[in-house]
């Protein structure tokens, strides 16, 4: 039986490229594993690595919990909790401290992005980040982990932990955990620069699809959106395994962009998109794009206003799903701590 976890940072604001790259893909793994178990968790101690305002990241929390209900996952099949009320998460994390090698950590990419400069002034946290990362994964022993593919190298941490642990206790203990990377529109681009990825803080609110933008702002985001010059090209530009090449990605970077949301909104591989709409215009693409997200977004969008009035029913989710959460995470972390040779 698999075990599916995976995890969300508590940003307000969410968009399209949050509900394309991760959200949809945990509706359809509860709905097509029935045997898994799923555990979708809002990760707010992942979101104090950098400063976090107090107030706003209830909000947020809030916020991300009623997306993922409004989108599809069931409390009642999916365990939906926040990170630190399982306190295991952070205990855990510790003890993965001293399993993983600082060489690990200095290579991570997604650091050296996020520090930049700054590394003398970061959190300490920023930099064990990834640790975290693999006791919320190992915390239940789960080996299947939808994530965009900027997470890969992380996962790939995961399974080094995991490793090493085993060997250096010589137990067969925690499981190889394996990235599920979906295709289509994982990685969404700007609607304005189409090498940027889609994202809660660029600056114009015309480089994404808020998923509580209402019905004429999604028209009007689309209608600006950036294109190129030319018209839509067709099939030959997919590669072997049925994708956008490379090369086109980098021809025409906006083009790719509008017609992977496109298929991944309607549901229509990309092969078909391309097929109904070689040699037109775009125009005609971002009508029918326009009306995808209306019918698909904006009632999601509307369900989570909704919610946002019943925090009471929100923080009840929460708080069940963390009990949950807790039953196989102790069973595991008392095993863990007899292995290490804690009394
Ligand atoms: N780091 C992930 C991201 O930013 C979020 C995350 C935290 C996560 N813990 C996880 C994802 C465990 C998968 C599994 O997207």
């Amino acid at each position: 039986m698999d075990k599916i976890f995976s995890g969300v940072q508590p940003t307000g604001n969410l968009h399209i490229g949050n509900y394309l790259g991760a959200i949809k893909n945990f509706v359809e793994l509860q709905n097509n594993t029935k045997q898994s178990t799923c555990y979708y968790c809002v990760v707010d101690l992942h979101a104090i690595t950098v400063w976090q305002d107090p107030t706003k990241l209830k909000k947020d929390t809030l916020e991300t919990v009623a997306c993922f209900i409004a989108a599809g996952i069931d409390p009642k099949k999916s365990i939906i909790f926040n990170q630190s009320k399982v306190s295991i998460h952070s205990e855990l994390a510790w003890i993965f401290n001293c399993v993983c090698r600082m060489g690990w950590l200095n290579r991570m990419t997604q650091f050296k992005e996020k520090a930049g400069k700054n590394r003398e002034n970061v959190s300490v946290g920023l930099f064990t980040y990834p640790v975290l990362m693999a006791s919320d994964i190992l915390a239940y022993k789960s080996n299947k982990v939808p994530v965009g593919e900027d997470q890969k190298q992380h996962l790939e941490l995961a399974r080094d932990i995991a490793k090493k642990f085993n060997n250096d206790f010589e137990v067969d203990f925690f499981p190889e955990v394996e990235p599920l990377i979906f295709g289509g529109a994982t990685r969404v681009m700007s609607l304005r620069n189409g090498l940027n990825k889609m994202s809660k803080s660029d600056i114009s609110d015309y480089s994404r699809i808020n998923i509580m933008d209402s019905k004429d702002l999604i028209v009007n985001k689309i209608k600006k959106a950036k294109t190129d010059s030319s018209v839509i090209m067709g099939e030959e530009v997919l590669d072997e395994t049925g994708k956008l090449s490379k090369e086109i990605i980098n021809q025409r970077p906006e083009a790719c962009n509008l017609l992977q949301i496109f298929s991944a909104i309607s549901e229509v591989s990309i092969k078909e998109t391309l097929k109904n709409f070689e040699g037109k215009e775009f125009r005609l693409l971002k009508e029918a794009l326009a009306d995808a997200l209306i019918k698909k977004i904006f009632p999601i969008g509307n369900e989570v206003r909704k919610m946002l009035n019943e925090e009471n029913y929100l923080t009840e989710v929460l708080e069940e799903g963390a009990q949950k959460a807790k039953e196989q995470a102790e069973e595991n972390l008392k095993e863990i701590k007899n292995i290490i040779g804690f009394i």
